[in-house]
């Protein structure tokens, strides 16, 4: 069955050949075609072009035509950080917020990341998967194709396994490309010392995970407080013994040199960097690990934004994700990462839509299937109603200006 969208004012991201990121001054580089069509066959993108070069309808019986109407394509968003899979919201902790007392205040006296995890150990998987499906079907509304999905609610091999089962369960019955992340090292459960705990994710949490290929990736919260730099190089040294790739949450509140010690672990990705210093802008240069800055976390907490202009000024690449998570960004819309990429991190649109399409893509390892129109890529995209041009996107920060979602070549909305 063959697709063709028609009448697209603005086709963006197009590229000839499928690159591994983009950095530094080519953030601000961006093809796009105006007055496009694109046709897809099979679920992937099989041509694409400006108008006056369309050959037409050859075969009308198996073509489905879709007239963009002058709406702007983009490829869907991948969302290479979330934390989907919880049991329940958290907005008290958001009103003790308001009140006056701070995350780690509010983590310190049972909030937070422990919080969740009772909340996860009395929930069904049944229930988890009716939820987290519905979570999915929004966000798919606005606009994302990809997400990486974590872990790290459960805090126990009972609970992490029912985490990464749902995960696996929702890579089976969603439309979307999705990857799962262990991050059993989310926060140490009060119930052992933090010893026992890490004993307990590398002698029988990860064994387990890498036996079942419940996961992708491996995660750790390198953090005061929670996992510090030797506890990170162990977990993620024992999870490349597995042939498991490192993620890392670093940098969100303190800076003693978790990048560093991530990216000589071979991560793919470090996440957060709200809290940058000289020596970790270094370590990040010349490596495979994509700087992934979470901007909506910025935003909720009230903490600063991480410093995305000067990553680019040293030629680093970037990427954006939402951090979607019932604490710290309890929002799953990229349209709104987006616009906070534009407004608090001074980034332009055409560095922005590199971040959240492309550069996430690798952070999550679907560059070469994802983030870009190209022959031969999976066609993930969404078409918008009429809009002046595609910085539009960005400058309408909250507006929902989505008109129609396609993923692997099917309408979806
Ligand atoms: O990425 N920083 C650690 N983990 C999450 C927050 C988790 C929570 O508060 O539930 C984050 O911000
Ligand atoms: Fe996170």
């Amino acid at each position: 069955m063959k697709v063709i969208i028609k009448n697209i004012s603005e086709l963006i991201q197009t590229e000839e050949k499928s690159k591994k990121w983009v950095s530094g001054k080519n953030m601000a580089k961006l093809n796009t075609i105006k007055d496009a069509f694109i046709e897809i066959d099979n679920g992937k993108i099989s041509s694409f072009g400006c108008m006056d070069n369309w050959k037409g309808i050859e075969d009308w019986n198996s073509t489905e035509v879709i007239d963009a109407e002058g709406g702007v394509v983009f490829p869907s968003y991948c969302d290479s950080h979330t934390h989907l899979v919880f049991a329940e919201s958290r907005e008290q902790e958001f009103v003790d917020r308001i009140n006056g007392l701070t995350y780690q205040e509010i983590s310190k006296k049972g909030g937070g990341i422990l919080n969740s995890a009772k909340k996860m150990q009395k929930i069904s998987e049944e229930e988890l998967i009716k939820i987290s499906l519905s979570k999915l079907e929004r966000l798919i509304k606005t606009g994302t194709g990809a997400i990486e999905i974590k872990s790290g609610y459960g805090l126990n091999l009972k609970s992490e396994i029912k985490i990464l089962k749902v995960i696996k369960k929702l890579k089976e019955i969603s439309p979307l490309t999705i990857k799962s992340t262990f991050l059993g090292a989310h926060a140490i459960p009060e119930e052992y010392s933090k010893e026992r705990y890490l004993e307990l994710i590398i002698k029988e949490m990860l064994p387990q995970i890498h036996e079942e290929k419940l996961a992708d990736y491996v995660d750790v919260f390198c953090e005061k407080g929670y996992f510090n730099i030797d506890d990170t190089i162990k977990i993620l040294e024992a999870s490349n013994k597995l042939g498991l790739i490192g993620k890392t949450h670093v940098n969100q509140f303190n800076a003693f040199g978790g990048i560093k010690a991530s990216v000589d672990a071979g991560v793919i990705s470090v996440d957060h960097l709200e809290e940058m210093r000289e020596e970790d802008f270094t370590a990040l240069i010349g490596s495979n690990c994509m700087p992934t800055l979470l901007p909506s976390c910025s935003f909720f907490l009230g903490i600063p934004y991480a410093p995305a202009r000067e990553m680019m000024e040293r030629n680093l690449p970037i990427a954006l994700a939402t951090d979607y998570n019932p604490g710290s960004a309890p929002n799953s819309n990229m349209n709104f990462v987006s616009s906070l990429g534009c407004i608090k991190m001074k980034m332009t649109p055409n560095e922005v839509i590199n971040a959240t399409t492309i550069n996430s893509a690798y952070a999550m390892g679907v560059e070469k299937e994802l983030g870009s129109i190209c022959i031969g890529k999976k066609a993930n995209l969404f078409i918008t109603r009429k809009i002046p041009s595609y910085s539009y996107l960005h400058y309408s920060y909250g507006e929902d200006l989505i008109n129609k979602v396609i993923l692997n070549g099917k309408i979806i909305q």
